[in-house]
């Protein structure tokens, strides 16, 4: 698959082939920014406090279709509302993905309510670029399951393999701008607004706006640092 992948934005896993060198780097010889060699194989599950993030199967149909088919889930993301064959599809070819070894590839992750077995949503992160260090994360929750703050603590994990794991320089996430769910959960995650895109993009239907959001592995690294012991 690699190659001919992805680009993700808006938190969902839109597909568009990325196969051109780029610009004014056409042999790819430019030097990479530093930093140890970049690839995400995780071991699944990943646990957190309370959920399992895990890469999707078929057994996940009914409970993806349950928020996947829902037109208000998909308001402000790229996909449209699916059904079983939709969802089929995806199964076999984008979502199938469980690891990440180049840039242009991205993994979709079911978040699993820890002990149910049951699918309430699913994440994703995609490396944009190996020379830049950067990548994009996205989300998306079943509204059966919103309002427990289920979505933070799975895009938390997927920001802990990006920097930790995958050692990024730089996580965005582009949300739009009146999706405030979203762009309280990037705030919740301390990613910080840089952009506000104006119509940016034609977006099912009219002109619309987005947000980027960021965050630099420094400042991940900030927010995680113990507190100095008191002595
Ligand atoms: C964006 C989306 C994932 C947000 O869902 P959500 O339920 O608001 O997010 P969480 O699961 O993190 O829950 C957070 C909410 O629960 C509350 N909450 C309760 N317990 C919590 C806890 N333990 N931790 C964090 N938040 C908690 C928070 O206060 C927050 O509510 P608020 O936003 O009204 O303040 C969801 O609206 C969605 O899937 N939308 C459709 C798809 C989409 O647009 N994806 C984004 C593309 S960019």
């Amino acid at each position: 698959m690699a190659g001919e992948l992805v680009r993700a934005t808006r938190g969902g896993d839109s597909l568009v082939p990325t196969d051109t060198p780029p610009p004014g780097d056409p042999a790819g010889v430019m030097p990479l920014a530093p930093g140890p060699p970049m690839a995400l194989r995780p071991a699944y599950p990943i646990q957190t406090s309370r959920l399992l993030l895990r890469p999707l199967t078929s057994a996940d149909t009914d409970d993806l279709l349950e928020y996947r088919s829902i037109p208000e889930v998909c308001r402000y993301v790229p996909f449209l509302p699916m059904d079983r064959a939709a969802v089929a599809q995806k199964l076999a070819d984008a979502w199938a993905r469980t690891e990440i070894t180049d840039e242009g590839q991205g993994v979709v992750l079911g978040v699993e309510v820890a002990g149910t077995g049951r699918l309430v949503g699913d994440v994703n992160l995609f490396l944009h670029s190996r020379k830049h260090r950067c990548a994009e994360v996205g989300w998306v929750l079943s509204p059966q399951h919103s309002g427990r703050g289920y979505a933070t603590e799975a895009a938390h994990a997927v920001l802990h393999l990006a920097f930790d794991e995958m050692k990024v320089h730089r996580v965005m996430a582009r949300v739009d701008a009146r999706n405030l769910p979203s762009v309280r959960l990037a705030q919740r995650l301390g990613m910080r607004q840089e952009a506000h895109l104006l119509q940016n993009e034609w977006f099912k239907g009219e002109w619309g706006d987005e947000f980027d959001f960021a965050l630099l592995e420094s400042e991940w690294v900030a927010q995680h640092r113990e507190p100095a012991a008191t002595p």
